[in-house]
């Protein structure tokens, strides 16, 4: 069996012809980027000092559903080891890293989560995922021997990324007049997983996709894109891709659907993509945050009225999560789990 479906294994071979399964449609195809606009730029450790730089987040959060942090307090290097760590896995030869190969129907491991057809278009992606917390969604044979220091680099920078996810979930309650501590408390023991993205340069990057368009389950993601990336990430803005250029050590933070949810569509969870380059590589590293999965959820009082009915139902956000990881990634269409639909 050969390892067709592994785009670091098909790019080998050179092909002068994409194979099928990786040439979008005509509509899908990545040719509508328009040039760059600003996504915002939130200063972290400004947050605290009131009022000004949180409404900048509100703003952000309702009209963007993306903005890059910097001065997050996550030492530089501690970002340039993790960087270091997943593209040497990725590196490693393919039979090794298919030991770690992500089980049909499972997110954790290598491989391509989201895939469930012959007929669905696939990404021009390796993938390489692990849950973190809480402990017991850890699978301890699906973390990697090798390359050296890589379980302990992804702890030491899960547990950095953690509490920035709490620290600006914390500030993200406030920018909406909302206790510090409420999703704290409400989210229990917060579910956090990461997945690393390698993208290798494409032949045709005008005829495939990197990453299909999808918006997040999470409550928030946090990506990293390396230092000296190629651009790729794509943001779906005013009926247009806008293009997430890489700020040097800045995170990128989007507005998962969770969020969405529970600010009953007052901060957007924003349907996103990523496109590939033809002599460039491309490696993300993204962490999802969100509510323990036998959390109950639905849009918070405070943000139903006359003017803002509820959109959404109430829900269990362990169904959510499996709704989400057992259907294709398809635009923002998983939220429609979680609409009220008129009678
Ligand atoms: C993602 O949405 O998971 C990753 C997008 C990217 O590679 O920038
Ligand atoms: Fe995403």
């Amino acid at each position: 069996v050969g390892h067709i479906d592994d785009v670091q294994e098909l790019r080998k071979c050179k092909p002068t012809v994409i194979p099928e399964r990786f040439v979008r449609d005509m509509t899908e195809r990545p040719v509508t980027a328009c040039s760059a606009q600003d996504v915002p730029v939130i200063n972290i450790s400004k947050l605290g000092d009131g009022e000004k730089e949180i409404s900048r987040l509100a703003d952000a959060c309702e009209n963007w559903g993306f903005f890059q942090v910097v001065d997050h307090g996550i030492d530089f290097d501690l970002l340039e080891r993790i960087e270091k760590v997943g593209m040497e896995f990725f590196m490693l030869p393919v039979e090794e890293k298919q030991r770690y190969a992500m089980a049909p129907g499972t997110v954790q491991g290598y491989g391509q989560a989201f895939v469930f057809s012959e007929d669905q278009k696939l990404d021009w992606c390796n993938m390489f995922a692990l849950g973190l917390e809480p402990r017991y969604i850890r699978n301890p044979k699906l973390w990697p021997r090798r390359p050296a220091h890589f379980s302990e680099t992804v702890e030491t920078y899960s547990t950095e990324i953690r509490k920035l996810c709490a620290n600006l979930l914390k500030y993200i309650a406030m920018s909406l007049g909302l206790k510090g501590n409420v999703f704290q408390e409400m989210f229990g023991s917060a579910v956090q997983a990461v997945r690393m993205n390698y993208y290798p340069p494409c032949p045709r990057p005008d005829l495939v996709l990197g990453l299909s368009p999808h918006s997040d389950g999470s409550a928030i993601t946090v990506l990293q894109q390396g230092k000296g990336n190629s651009v790729g990430l794509q943001i779906f803005k005013d009926d247009k891709w806008v293009p997430v250029l890489p700020l040097p050590n800045a995170l990128v933070i989007n507005i998962g659907d969770t969020l969405e949810v529970l600010t009953n569509g007052k901060y957007k969870s924003v349907e996103h993509r990523a496109v590939t380059h033809e002599d460039k590589d491309r490696l993300s590293i993204v962490t999802f945050y969100a509510p323990s999965y036998e959390v109950e959820l639905g849009p918070m009082a405070e943000l139903v009225d006359e003017n803002n009915p509820c959109k959404y139902k109430r829900y269990n956000h362990g169904e959510y999560n499996k709704h989400y990881i057992t259907n294709k990634l398809e635009g923002k269409k998983t939220l429609e789990f979680a609409k009220i639909r008129p009678e």
